[in-house]
């Protein structure tokens, strides 16, 4: 079998945060930071070879300094760089697999947000059982508000049937060559507007498997998210 990868996607500034004095994912919430409790997640699964955390260059020290502060026993964790996109900063997870002499048609990355500490063991035992079987795989639970759609953001072009509608979440998991394949065949165009990961599969055609998401496994995007996120670490905490 081929080896499986952990990608900690954590090259981004949070600007939608505001003035936060740091990114998002280094903000505390139940006194550590956003992606210790992420990473807590992957680092007590058994399934990954090593789980690479991708930091904005000017953070990668500190983020290998909290990582030996928060999870000194952790022996897979390897921080990288960044890239200037989400879609490059994945990159920089493969080209580093790459270089490990490692990258094959079996090797799986689990790829995941640094700011959605509440993903479970289950969901990341189903990505990775997924992106084995299909080849790529997407984790989303089912809308919960009607979709209403508008091309010129003013009025209503279109309201598709809410039963067919899903709210992306992460991870989102791959081939990594395959990925990477795909990725390096798009133009620069193209590159530009697909700034999802698992579009620029299925407009290649490719087969993404749904994986169920779970409502508490929310992205910290604006400041009310990190209340909510302090109140769902106390649920967490006591289940
Ligand atoms: N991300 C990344 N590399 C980038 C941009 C984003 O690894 N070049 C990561 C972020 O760190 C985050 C995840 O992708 O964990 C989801 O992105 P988003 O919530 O949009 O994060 P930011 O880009 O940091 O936030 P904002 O859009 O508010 O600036």
């Amino acid at each position: 079998m081929g080896k499986v990868y952990g990608v900690v996607l954590a090259g981004g500034i949070g600007s939608r945060m505001g003035n936060a004095e740091k990114p998002k994912q280094f903000l505390e919430i139940g006194s550590r930071p956003v992606m210790i409790h992420t990473l807590e997640k992957f680092v007590i699964h058994p399934g990954f070879e090593e789980i690479l955390v991708l930091s904005p260059k000017a953070w990668v020290s500190y983020t290998r300094d909290i990582l030996k502060k928060y999870l000194p026993s952790a022996s897979n964790l390897v921080v990288l760089e960044g890239g200037a996109t989400r879609n490059e900063t994945i990159m920089n997870a493969i080209r580093y697999i790459e270089a490990q002499g490692a990258l094959d048609e079996e090797t799986i990355i689990v790829t995941h947000d640094s700011v959605r500490p509440f993903v479970t063991h289950r969901i990341l035992e189903e990505n990775i059982r997924y992106a084995i079987q299909y080849g790529a795989c997407d984790t989303v639970i089912p809308a919960s508000d009607t979709i209403v759609q508008a091309l010129d953001n003013e009025s209503i072009s279109d309201i598709p049937d809410r039963k067919y509608m899903y709210q992306g979440q992460t991870p989102q998991s791959f081939h990594a060559k395959k990925l990477k394949e795909t990725y390096e065949g798009l133009t620069e165009q193209e590159r530009s507007i697909l700034t999802d990961a698992c579009k620029i599969m299925v407009l290649k055609g490719e087969h993404v498997h749904l994986v169920q998401g779970e409502v508490s496994n929310i992205k910290i995007t604006y400041p009310y998210d990190i209340t909510v996120a302090q109140a769902l670490l106390g649920l967490e905490t006591e289940g």
